[in-house]
Parts: C-alpha cells; structure tokens; sequence
C-alpha cells in the first residue's frame, strides 16, 4: 500500500425522510440559487417539498442543467449567480446537476476565460459553498470533489477537480428512488459498480482495507441493486444501494492503492460523440477491456472472481473470464445491451476519431503505469 492523504470533508444526511431536515443545515442569511435538471423534480414532488421548506428563504431558481451538464448552459448560470451575488448554492438533481453546480460554483469568481477549469486544470482559488439534495444515485459527486462537463461546440466532455468543490453537505433521502425510471437504476447501479472496479482492478497491493471495502460495495450492488431493479419500494435494499453509490467514489477505496479510469477515459468519448448514457458506455467497454488486459490484471480478476463472484474452481484464466462473463450478464440482466453495435453505425468511424482525439491529447498512455496504449484502446473499442 502507498502512503496516502484521505480528506473529505462532505457531511451525509442519510437514510428515510432526510428532506425534510434541510433548514437544518442550510443558513437563512445566505442568498440561494437553487439549481435543477429538466424538470423531473417536478413531477416527483421533490420540487415543491423542497420549497415548501424554503418559504422564508431568499432564493432565485436555476433550471435546465441537462444530462451531461453542458458548459454553454453553465455560462447562463454563472451569469444569473454574478449578477444576484449568489452566496450558496443548493443542487437538487443527479449526478448532472451536481456536476454542473460544481463548476458554478468554481467559476463565479474566476478571473478569465472558465473553459480553461476544464481544458488546463487552472487553479481554482475561491468558490462559492454549495449542498446537495441527491435524486439519482450512481455518480458520486453528491461526496467528491470531481465533475464532468460536456461542450457541445467541440464535443468534449471534460473532468475537473478541486478540493474546493466539495459539497458543504449531500442529503441523500432514499424516497427520490421511488420515481427513478428503470434504466436510471441500472445506469446508477453500473456507474458505482464500474467507479469500485476501476480503483479495485489493478494489480495487488496488499491494500486489505481497500480491497474488502470494493468486493463489499460490488456484493452490495450485485444483490441489493438488482432488488431496487425489480422493486424500488425495498427500502432496506434502496438504503444498501444509494450509500454504496457515494461510498464507491468518495476517495476512500482508491487511497493508496493504483487506479486505472480507463473505462472512463474512453467511454466518455462515447457520450461526447454519440450521447450515449453514460453508464451504458462504461458497461460496453468493461468486458472488452478485462479480457484484452487479461493478463496484465489477472491476478486481481482472480481475487474477484473468488471473492464476489465465489469462483472456486478452474484454472486463474477460467475463473478471471468466468467472472468477465459473469459482470455482462449482470448488465444485461439490468436490461443494458452491452454490445457497441447495438448503439452506432459508424463504428470503425467513431473509433478512428477517438484514437485520433486521444492522440492529439497525447493520451496514449493510460491505465495503471500507463499499460493501456493507442493500439491497446483500439483493440478494446474493435471488441466491444
Ligand atoms: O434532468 P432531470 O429532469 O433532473 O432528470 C434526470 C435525467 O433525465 C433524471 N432523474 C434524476 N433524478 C430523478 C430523475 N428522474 C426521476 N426521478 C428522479 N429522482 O435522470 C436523468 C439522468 O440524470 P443525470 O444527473 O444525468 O444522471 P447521473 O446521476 O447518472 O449523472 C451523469 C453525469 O455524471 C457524470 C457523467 O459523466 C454524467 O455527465 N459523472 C460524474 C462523476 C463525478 N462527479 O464524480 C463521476 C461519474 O463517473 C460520471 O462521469
Ligand atoms: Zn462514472
């Protein structure tokens, strides 16, 4: 194990009717902006709970941060924030909603242009605090400090992150669950799935704490996330599902251990070329990927497939592509196709395009210790 720092400083309002305390945590002599989705918010009552509690507030209301938060939607939002010198910012949505208060927040007081946040990772110097009240689990931004931001002019999809742009505090009220449609559940169970596999399947460690933690979160979304799939009403297994969303991608199971964001690395060209959920596109890569760096993570698909799965017999390679298998089935069994054609036509195009772009990034090598080259991405994305 590496030395390591761990610092999160998000304080988790957690568990069954956990709305309802928000005034507790949220100071009456700020100026709000309240920021929101498309609408679902809506329809759910989320929305009129929520201001119901903050009748005495002084707020003003953001709307139309869309899935893959767009930076030029962003831009408006940063304007409004300026010009009714917003103090706090209260995100109610997903992991998009999140993300995009993430970077109003950070660019409020940012002096030049903000797309260089995202493009040079330009320090950030004060941001404006913000909460969270989560309606979607999967991303985990509801307790990091990252956020992905998409630029339709250029069809990139960027990361930043900064200390500074963790949430003051995540309500995480199990009750937003119960309007979720069936495919958000199952991009919200695949996206945490694949955030624990991407810090968990590198090579060993020795890392016991990280290592059980992971194979604990990935159970729990095996057996607890196909229950919320069939009933969102199971509160037990909405509970066990919703915390290990944000447990998976909190810094806590990637600290002093190696990661490789490959899967991510790649399947948000995916989205960015094809709007292709962004879940969806990691639960197309994984199988292709595990197989063509078989060898490089054997020992670690080893101890998966012995530990989540209970593969016991066979040879290492039949138990690490045993449990590759056995990870699509559990895709598919939430009702994602896991096969790229089913998604786009062009795929030698889009492919093409990808290296290219990941080229001219000088992004050829990526992985843990950079394993994963050009020729390595294209052989992955040719069998996926
Ligand atoms: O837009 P609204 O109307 O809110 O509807 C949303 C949206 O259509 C809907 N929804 C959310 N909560 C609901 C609901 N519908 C009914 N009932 C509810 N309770 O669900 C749709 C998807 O929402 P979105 O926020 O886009 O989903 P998700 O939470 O999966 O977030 C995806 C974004 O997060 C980024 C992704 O790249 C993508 O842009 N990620 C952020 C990460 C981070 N900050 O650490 C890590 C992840 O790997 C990921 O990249
Ligand atoms: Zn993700």
């Amino acid at each position: 194990m590496d030395n390591f720092e761990l610092y999160n400083p998000t304080k988790l309002i957690f568990g069954e009717n956990r709305i309802s305390d928000l005034s507790k945590y949220l100071d009456r002599n700020h100026k709000l902006m309240l920021t929101f989705g498309m609408g679902s918010v809506k329809q759910n009552g989320i929305y009129n709970k929520i201001t119901s509690i903050l009748n005495d507030y002084n707020y003003i209301e953001f709307w139309g941060i869309e899935p893959n938060p767009k930076y030029e939607t962003l831009l408006k939002a940063i304007e409004i924030a300026r010009e009714n010198e917003v103090d706090f910012l209260l995100a109610i949505g997903g992991g998009s909603v999140i993300d995009g208060t993430k970077f109003i927040s950070a660019s409020i007081n940012f002096k030049g242009d903000t797309w260089n946040i995202l493009s040079k990772s330009a320090k950030i110097n004060t941001v404006i605090p913000f909460g969270t009240v989560l309606t979607l689990p999967a991303t985990g931004s509801e307790m990091n400090s990252a956020a992905v931001i998409s630029r339709i002019e250029t069809k990139e999809k960027m990361v930043f992150l900064s200390e500074k742009c963790f949430p003051k505090f995540s309500i995480l009220d199990i009750s937003v669950i119960n309007s979720l449609p069936k495919n958000q559940i199952a991009n919200g169970i695949i996206d945490s799935f694949i955030h624990t596999t991407e810090q968990y399947m590198t090579y060993n460690t020795d890392a016991k704490i990280q290592d059980s933690f992971a194979e604990g979160i990935l159970k729990t979304l095996i057996c607890d996330g196909q229950k919320v799939y069939k009933d969102n009403n199971n509160k037990d297994a909405c509970k066990n599902y919703m915390f290990s969303a944000t447990m998976a991608l909190n810094g806590l199971i990637s600290s002093g251990v190696p990661t490789d964001w490959s899967i991510h690395t790649i399947g948000h060209e995916l989205t960015a070329l094809h709007n292709i959920d962004h879940a969806v596109t990691l639960a197309i890569i994984l199988p292709s990927l595990y197989k063509i760096m078989l060898n490089e993570k054997l020992g670690k698909l080893v101890q998966y497939a012995e530990n989540v799965w209970g593969i016991k017999n066979g040879t290492d390679k039949e138990k690490a592509l045993l449990a590759i298998d056995k990870t699509e089935e559990f895709f598919q069994s939430l009702g994602v196709s896991t096969k790229l054609d089913d998604y786009i036509d062009d795929k030698n195009k889009t492919i093409n395009e990808i290296i290219n772009r990941f080229k001219n990034r000088k992004w050829t090598n990526i992985g843990e210790n950079g394993i994963i080259n050009i020729s390595k991405i294209k052989e992955i994305l040719l069998n996926c």
